[in-house]
C-alpha cells in the first residue's frame, strides 16, 4: 500500500484512487497536494467526458421536438393534448440531416438535407386558446428541384381539397395519382382531375387542418392503399411560374393547426384562410325555383319554346325565381345578343315574361368562336388569350367546339365584357347571368394572358369575378379564392344516374364538400340531372320517375332548387310532389 502504489497508477484508474484516500492512513501533506490535484483533474476529466457524451448524445439525436410536434430525419408526427399521434408526414423528397438542425424558442432550423443545402423551418403559433398551428417551409436552393410531402390518412377521415366527379363524404380517394398540378378542371368533362371548386385546404376527423400556402407551385397526388396525400412543389414541366423566373427554387410552404374538436379547427382555419361573402344572393333564389331550359331543350331552344316553358309553369301553379335560358340562343358562340331566327321577336317575350312575373337570365361563357363578330374584335383589341410567344389568339376545344378565350386578366377586357352585359339587361331587361365555365382546363397548355397567372387556377377566381355585379340572381360553377363573391355556385352538371359518379348519392357529399371550402350560396344542379343520352339510367324519353322523385325531394332541402325537365312531363302524382315539395322549400 501507500505512496508507491499510488503513484504507479495511471490517470486511467481514477476511479479505485478516489476510493484509495479512504483506505490510506494519514498521509503526509507533499502527498495529500499531490493527491487533491488529482482529485481535481479527475473531477474535470469526469465533467469533461460527460460533456463529450452529451454534445455526442445531441448530435446523434434521431428526434427534436417542438411543442407536440416531433421531427426525425424522414418526417413529424403531430400529437393532441391527449398524447394521440393525430398527424403524419414523411419528406419524400429528401431525407433531413438532424445534424443541421438548431432549435431557438418556438423555431426548429434545419439546413441539409441529403448532402444538399436546403432551409426548413419549423415554427409553432399559439394563435388562440386551444389552438396551435405548426408553420411548415422546406425552401431548396436548386432550380429544378422538387419537395414533397407525403401525409398518411391514418384512421381519420378527411375532408376538403376539391369537387370530385365520384364524391363520398368522407373523401374516398380515387386510386393511385401521380402529383399533377393543382388547379381548376372540368370533372364533368374529365373525370379524373381536380373539379372547378378548389382551395389548398383539408380537414381531418381527428381536428387537424391543413392549409398550403397561395405561394407554393403546388401539385397534388394520392394514393388510396395506404391512404395518403402527397404534397409537392415544383416549376419544372409545371404551369406554375415563379415571381421571377431566375428564382423558380421550389418551395413547400403550410401550417397544420390542431385544435380540441374538428368545429373548432374548422372555424378558425375559415377564418383565417377563406375570403367571405360580402353580399347574400336574391332572397328569391333561394325561396323560388330556378326554371332552366338546357336539360328539357338543349340547343334547340327558341322563343315559343322559352314561351311555352313559362306558360306551363304558371299553369301548373309553380312559383319561380327566374327562367334561365341556356346554351344556343345566339347565333355564334361569343356573340351578345339573340339569333333572330330562334328569337324573332326577343323583345317582345321580355316584355311578357316581365308582365307574367318572370325574372329571365342568360347563360354566358368565355368563348369566342371564329364565325362571330366579336373574334375580329377580340383580335383587334388584343383581347384574348393568346399561345406562349405568339401574337394569334389561342384556340382551345371545349365541348360546344373551337374557340378563342377572352383574355379577362385584363381590366379592358374585363369593362369591355361588362359593357356587353349590362347591354344586354338594358336592351331586354335581363337580370342576371348564368356564367359557366371559367376553368383552367380550357386554357391551352401553354398560354400569355395579359397579368401573367403564377397560379393558373386565379383564372378561375378572375372570371368568377365577373359575376359580381350580378351576384343576386348570377351562378358560377368555379371557385377559388373567390368566397366573397357572394353568387351561388353551382356543383357541376350531374347526369341522370342514381350513383357516387356525378348522380343523385354524389349530390350531398358534393354539397357539403364545397359549402367546407367556404362557398355557402350553393345550386345543387338541375333536378333529375341533365338527362346526357347514354349517361342516363332507366327510362327513355326523359330521367327515371323515381329517380326525379328522390332527386326532387333531395333538393327541397338544399340552398336552392332548379328545374329543367318539368314535372308536368311525368303525371299528376309527380306533379303534386313538386308542388308539396316547392312549398316546403319555400318554407325553410
Ligand atoms: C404565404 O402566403 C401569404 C399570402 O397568401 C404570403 O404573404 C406569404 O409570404 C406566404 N408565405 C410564404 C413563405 O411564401
Ligand atoms: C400505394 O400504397 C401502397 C401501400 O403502401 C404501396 O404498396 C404502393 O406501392 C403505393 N403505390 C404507389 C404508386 O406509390
Ligand atoms: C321553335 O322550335 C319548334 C320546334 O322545332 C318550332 O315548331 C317553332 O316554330 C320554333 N319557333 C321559332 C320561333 O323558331
Ligand atoms: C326581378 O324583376 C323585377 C321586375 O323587373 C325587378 O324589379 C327585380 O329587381 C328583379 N329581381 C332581381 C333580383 O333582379
Ligand atoms: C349510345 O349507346 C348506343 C347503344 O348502346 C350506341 O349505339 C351509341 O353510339 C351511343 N352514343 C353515344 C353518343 O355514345
Amino acid at each position: 500500500m501507500g505512496t508507491q502504489t499510488f503513484q504507479r497508477r495511471g490517470k486511467g484508474e481514477w476511479m479505485e484512487k478516489e476510493q484509495e484516500p479512504n483506505r490510506t492512513p494519514p498521509a503526509s501533506q507533499p502527498f495529500r497536494l499531490v493527491a487533491c490535484a488529482l482529485l481535481i483533474m479527475g473531477l474535470f476529466l469526469i465533467a469533461v467526458a460527460i460533456g463529450c457524451c452529451y454534445v455526442i448524445r445531441f448530435q446523434k439525436t434521431d428526434r427534436m421536438k417542438i411543442e407536440k410536434l416531433e421531427l426525425r430525419k424522414d418526417g413529424f408526427t403531430i400529437k393532441n393534448q391527449g398524447g394521440d399521434i393525430i398527424f403524419v408526414l414523411t419528406f419524400q423528397s429528401g431525407v433531413l440531416d438532424l445534424e443541421s438542425c438548431f432549435q431557438e424558442k418556438e423555431m426548429l432550423t434545419c439546413t441539409r438535407a441529403d448532402k444538399r443545402k436546403i432551409r426548413l423551418i419549423i415554427r409553432a403559433i399559439k394563435p388562440k386558446r386551444a389552438v396551435i398551428c405548426y408553420s411548415i417551409s422546406w425552401e431548396e436552393l436548386i432550380v429544378d428541384t422538387v419537395v414533397e410531402h407525403k401525409i398518411f390518412w391514418g384512421d381519420a377521415h378527411w375532408y376538403g381539397g376539391y369537387e370530385m366527379s365520384v364524391q363520398h363524404w368522407p373523401i374516398k380517394l380515387p386510386g393511385c395519382q401521380e402529383p399533377m398540378p393543382f388547379v381548376t378542371s372540368d370533372v364533368y368533362s374529365f373525370r379524373n382531375s381536380f373539379g372547378g371548386v378548389l382551395e389548398r385546404y383539408w380537414l381531418s376527423s381527428k381536428a387537424v387542418a391543413i392549409k398550403i400556402n397561395d405561394s407554393v407551385p403546388f401539385h397534388l397526388g394520392f394514393n388510396a392503399t395506404e391512404p395518403s396525400l402527397v404534397f409537392q412543389a415544383r416549376y419544372k414541366d409545371s404551369p406554375y411560374g415563379p415571381l421571377l423566373e431566375e428564382q423558380s427554387f421550389p418551395g413547400l410552404y403550410y401550417h397544420v393547426c390542431v385544435a380540441p374538436d374538428v368545429t373548432s379547427a374548422h372555424k378558425y382555419m375559415a377564418q383565417n384562410y377563406f375570403k367571405k361573402p360580402l353580399k347574400v344572393p336574391s332572397e328569391e333564389m333561394f325561396r323560388f325555383p330556378i326554371w332552366s331550359t338546357w336539360a328539357l331543350y338543349k340547343k334547340e331552344i327558341n322563343q315559343t319554346k322559352v314561351q311555352e316553358f313559362a306558360h306551363m309553369i304558371r299553369k301548373y301553379g309553380f312559383k319561380a325565381s327566374h327562367i334561365e335560358i341556356d346554351d344556343m340562343y345566339m347565333q355564334n358562340y361569343g356573340d351578345f345578343d339573340f339569333d333572330p331566327l330562334k328569337f324573332p321577336r326577343a323583345t317582345e317575350m321580355f316584355e311578357k315574361l316581365k308582365k307574367d312575373g318572370f325574372n329571365v337570365t342568360v347563360w354566358i361563357h368565355p368563348f369566342v368562336h371564329k364565325k362571330s363578330p366579336n373574334f375580329k374584335v377580340g383580335i383587334e383589341k388584343h383581347f384574348l388569350v393568346t399561345q406562349r410567344k405568339e401574337r394569334l389568339p389561342a384556340m382551345v376545344k371545349w365541348w360546344n367546339g373551337v374557340g378563342a378565350i377572352f383574355d379577362f386578366t385584363n381590366p379592358l377586357v374585363r369593362d369591355w365584357f361588362h359593357a356587353h352585359l349590362e347591354e344586354l339587361c338594358l336592351k331586354y331587361g335581363i337580370s342576371s347571368f348564368k356564367f359557366d365555365a371559367g376553368e383552367t382546363c380550357y386554357l391551352p397548355k401553354e398560354f400569355t394572358t395579359f397579368q401573367p397567372l403564377l397560379d393558373p387556377s386565379i383564372w378561375s377566381r378572375y372570371y368568377a369575378e365577373m359575376a359580381s355585379p350580378f351576384h343576386e340572381l348570377a351562378e358560377v360553377r368555379v371557385g377559388y379564392q373567390s368566397q366573397h363573391i357572394s353568387s351561388f355556385v353551382r356543383i357541376i352538371d350531374r347526369d341522370s344516374v342514381w350513383g357516387y359518379e356525378l348522380g343523385l348519392k354524389s349530390i350531398i357529399p358534393t354539397v357539403l364538400n364545397i359549402g367546407l371550402l367556404g362557398y355557402h350560396f350553393i345550386l345543387p344542379d338541375m333536378i333529375g340531372g341533365n338527362f346526357i343520352p347514354n349517361k342516363t339510367e332507366g327510362a327513355v324519353d326523359i330521367p327515371d320517375r323515381e329517380l326525379y322523385i328522390r332527386w326532387l325531394e333531395l333538393s327541397a332541402f338544399m340552398p336552392s332548387m332548379q328545374f329543367s325537365i318539368p314535372p308536368w312531363l311525368y303525371d299528376k302524382e309527380v306533379i303534386e310532389i313538386a308542388l308539396k315539395f316547392t312549398r316546403l322549400h319555400e318554407s325553410l
